[in-house]
């Protein structure tokens, strides 16, 4: 009963306005604010890339096994996407050679983990969701929070600790978009998955804010002292661009 002719029907343009308000309140979140503000505790900076380091590889995990399914087929981007080996070097920049030992995935990534496993396995379809809310998120706001975090942690200008934030298969982060909506557009997909992929989103993005608050809580157990950098100035002005 499509009787509203302002209802979007194209999938890129029905995630977007579908996550719109939820996106809106995980860049509120306290972890988001701070993080952009550079108020960047390395020890969280660490965990949440934990977190990012178990959620991706369920994702890409299932995205393989899933790659010749035709409602992924047209999405499936590893060479240009794929961030599980980019967060391990990361991870290996941070904790060292022996980071794999010193991991723990936290309860909020795993039911994240969990619900990613279990679509993977009977509903792959909704994968398309996951995939959008991460990979898209990357490419956007991703871009930003990577300059925010070499000046707060003063890493390295050559890349250590950032790979996650650096896709090198991909030269224009606003073409590529484009492209993954037309792709995304043009799956052949009737209304109601449509509509059950965009609750899907609105749930990933509430997976990836209960991980925010996880860290939230581990940040008020930490010294003030752990604080790596004084507040970044003019990080709000490279937002523009
Ligand atoms: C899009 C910023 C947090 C997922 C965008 C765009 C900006 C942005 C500027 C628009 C890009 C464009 O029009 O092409 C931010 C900032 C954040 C933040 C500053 C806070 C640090 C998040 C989080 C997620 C997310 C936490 C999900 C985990 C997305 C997605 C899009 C997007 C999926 C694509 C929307 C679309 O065009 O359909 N973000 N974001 N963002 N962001 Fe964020």
């Amino acid at each position: 009963m499509s009787s509203d002719p302002h209802r979007p029907t194209d999938l890129s343009e029905m995630l977007a306005a579908g996550t719109k308000e939820v996106h809106e309140k995980a860049e509120n979140t306290e972890f988001v604010k701070d993080f952009l503000r550079g108020r960047i505790r390395k020890e969280l900076f660490k965990l949440g890339h934990v977190a990012l380091y178990f959620t991706y590889s369920a994702m890409e995990e299932e995205m393989e096994r899933n790659k010749d399914h035709p409602d992924l087929a047209a999405l499936y981007f590893p060479h240009e996407l794929h961030r599980r080996d980019a967060l391990a070097r990361d991870l290996q920049y941070f904790y060292g050679e022996d980071w794999q030992d010193q991991v723990r995935v936290s309860p909020a990534t795993q039911r994240y983990v969990e619900r990613i496993q279990q679509i993977g396995r009977d509903q792959p379809a909704l994968l398309v969701a996951h995939a959008y809310t991460r990979y898209m998120g990357d490419l956007s706001g991703g871009q930003v929070l990577r300059k925010v975090a070499q000046r707060a942690m003063k890493l390295p200008p050559t890349g250590e600790g950032l790979n996650f934030y650096q896709f090198d298969g991909i030269h224009s982060a606003k073409a590529f978009k484009q492209l993954y909506r037309s792709r995304m557009n043009e799956l052949e997909l009737d209304s109601h998955t449509k509509q059950k992929i965009v609750e899907e989103a609105v749930l990933a993005f509430q997976f990836n804010m209960e991980i925010f608050g996880e860290l939230e809580e581990v940040g008020k157990t930490l010294q003030d002292d752990d604080l790596d950098a004084a507040p970044v100035h003019g990080a709000h002005g490279e937002m523009q661009g």
